[in-house]
């Protein structure tokens, strides 16, 4: 059994109705489980009880379980940068970290200690601001995996969120998005957090000069510039130097360790600005909720394991029947930055197309992964998924007791989310709109023309992932699913999950475009950019000029 076996299998999966499969009574019983307080329902996936047989045989070759394993002790799964993979010991015990890491547990331990005492500091208005007061705003600085998992949790969590601090992040260069902060915030009572594994991402670096020229000039009370940055200003970062060299405290500055992936990193002081607005206890269920997905990834069986099962369904519907893309759908407004968060967790850990050893892969790897909260999807490109050619494979995510106290509105949110996955699973036949249309009274006439415009195609296959409450268990055990989910498929499809070099051309070419931007319009050239971008920097060059 190998990959491109499963292209075969496919093809005959793809001939059959997904809804015949339910003829089966058990199908619902079988195709679902729990797991670290979660329910996952996958039976409206297009797959027999021997297909799914065949792809826990295909984990078994590809020798997973010792990977797994590997992942958890540490060996440098990373094998391009040389790097272990270990953003899942910060949300294990000290006995864990220290028979890990060994010596380097301490530090951990002792980070996690500092970041602690600043959350308790600022909550409890121990640690004040330059003028005194109490912290109101938290204001977050950082792009991509410094950015994502805090936003998707400061969403998500809202009610847990202390009264009378808010929390802010900002990642876009975009000075709108920092203009947009400003507006809003007292920067005598700011607290800025700057998150940046490497400390020379041009947007944070960027971001971070703005704010601080906006904080000093805010200054009312002839405050050193240097005490506002020493008393308002933190940073995250393996790069102790730079952030020293930006004019942070070094008793400000928290550790992150280069093994611990940026997309993987909520979990390290990386969460400091959530952990600054729900509070250490919260902040240390966030992690249980993840540990317990990690307990049940290393030691449940593969036909009885979330993560696994959802990665090998993820490979089937790509490369066994071929579909390109994977909706993701949360049932929830608070989490409505899951889609954004799992588009970088999922697109930028496998979206790669050369082994591990340097070859070029002969089958597809990740899926492109879009989505946006239910149910507002459903008036933007649900469309496509009933109706288009294109089959999307769909995760519906829920929690089934509501957010807040409307509780018709959260009867209407589930019935949508159930009739959805139903809807994209059952289609309607031709058959089926022409007996809707005359039992509506359309005419023979009125029927032959409308119909087949009312056929759906179906097949669509989804699972459906239930959680009781979002709270920051429930949120640690889905962030903790689909880290693993992505790391077995990066296991199977043998790519590195945990590099991104794909990210450095567009840098080495924003450099370029910056260089040349700079220059004389009569100077305007390169060896490298096309005429079409040359044309477009004279153009916004000459925009410049009349500005
Ligand atoms: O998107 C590319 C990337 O390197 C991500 O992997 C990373 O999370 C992000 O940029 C920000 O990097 P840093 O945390 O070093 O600022």
């Amino acid at each position: 059994m190998d990959i491109g076996y499963l292209t075969k299998l496919g093809a005959n999966a793809k001939s059959r109705k997904l809804f015949s499969l339910f003829d089966d009574e058990m199908r619902s019983e079988k195709y679902s489980l729990s797991a670290a307080g979660l329910f996952l329902d996958y039976a409206k996936h297009n797959i027999t009880d021997d297909e799914l047989s065949g792809l826990f045989t295909l984990a078994k070759q590809a020798t997973l379980a010792d990977k797994i394993s590997a992942q958890f002790s540490g060996e440098q799964l990373n094998n391009t940068e040389q790097r272990s993979v270990l953003h899942t010991v910060l949300r294990a015990s000290d006995d864990v970290k220290k028979s890990v890491l060994g010596e380097q547990a301490q530090v951990v331990i002792d980070t996690e200690a500092k970041m602690a005492k600043i959350v308790d500091d600022v909550q409890s208005g121990n640690v004040r601001s330059v003028t005194g007061e109490k912290f109101t705003d938290i204001l977050a600085i950082g792009i991509g995996g410094s950015y994502y998992g805090v936003k998707v949790a400061l969403s998500a969590l809202v009610p847990y969120h202390q009264p009378g601090l808010k929390a802010h992040v900002l990642a876009n260069v975009d000075g709108d998005a920092a203009q947009e902060k400003f507006a809003k915030l007292n920067a005598n009572t700011t607290l800025v957090v700057v998150i940046s594994k490497t400390f020379t991402t041009q947007e944070t670096l960027l971001n971070a000069t703005i704010v601080k020229q906006w904080m000093l000039n805010a200054n009312s009370d002839n405050n050193s510039s240097k005490d506002i940055i020493s008393q308002h200003w933190y940073a995250v970062s393996t790069n102790i130097a730079a952030a020293t060299a930006f004019g942070i405290n070094a008793d400000n500055i928290l550790p992150m360790w280069d093994w611990v992936g940026g997309r993987f990193s909520l979990w390290s002081a990386v969460g400091l600005p959530l952990a600054l607005v729900i509070g250490n206890q919260h902040f240390n269920d966030l992690k249980a909720g993840a540990f317990a997905m990690d307990q049940h990834f290393q030691q449940a069986p593969f036909e009885q394991n979330m993560p696994v099962i959802m990665a090998m369904l993820g490979i089937w519907n790509r490369n066994g029947l071929g579909y390109p893309s994977l909706a993701i759908l949360p049932y929830n407004h608070a989490l409505r930055a899951l889609p954004g968060y799992l588009q970088q967790t999922d697109m930028e850990s496998n979206g790669k197309s050369v082994d591990n050893n340097g070859n070029t892969l002969n089958y597809l790897t990740a899926p492109v992964v879009f989505g946006q909260e239910g149910t507002n999807g459903q008036h933007a490109f649900m469309q496509l998924m009933h109706q288009s050619a294109d089959i999307i494979p769909t995760d519906f995510i829920l929690s089934l007791a509501p957010t807040s106290e409307h509780l018709a509105n959260h009867d209407a949110l589930v019935a949508n989310c159930f009739a959805q996955s139903e809807a994209l699973m059952q289609g309607k036949t031709l058959a089926q709109a022409e007996a809707e249309l005359r039992s509506s009274g359309a005419s023979e006439t009125e029927v032959t023309r409308v119909a087949s415009h009312k056929t759906m195609k179906g097949n669509t296959p989804s699972n459906t992932l239930l959680m009781q409450q979002l709270d920051p268990q429930s949120l640690g055990a889905v962030l903790a699913l689909y880290e693993h989910k992505i790391f077995v498929q990066g296991v199977i499809w043998q790519v590195n999950s945990y590099d991104q070099w794909g990210v450095e051309l567009g840098k080495q070419l924003g450099k370029e475009v910056l260089n040349v931007m700079a220059k004389p319009m009569s100077d305007i050239e390169s060896e490298t950019l096309s005429s079409s971008s040359l044309a477009l920097i004279r153009r916004y060059k000459n925009n410049l000029v009349q500005r």
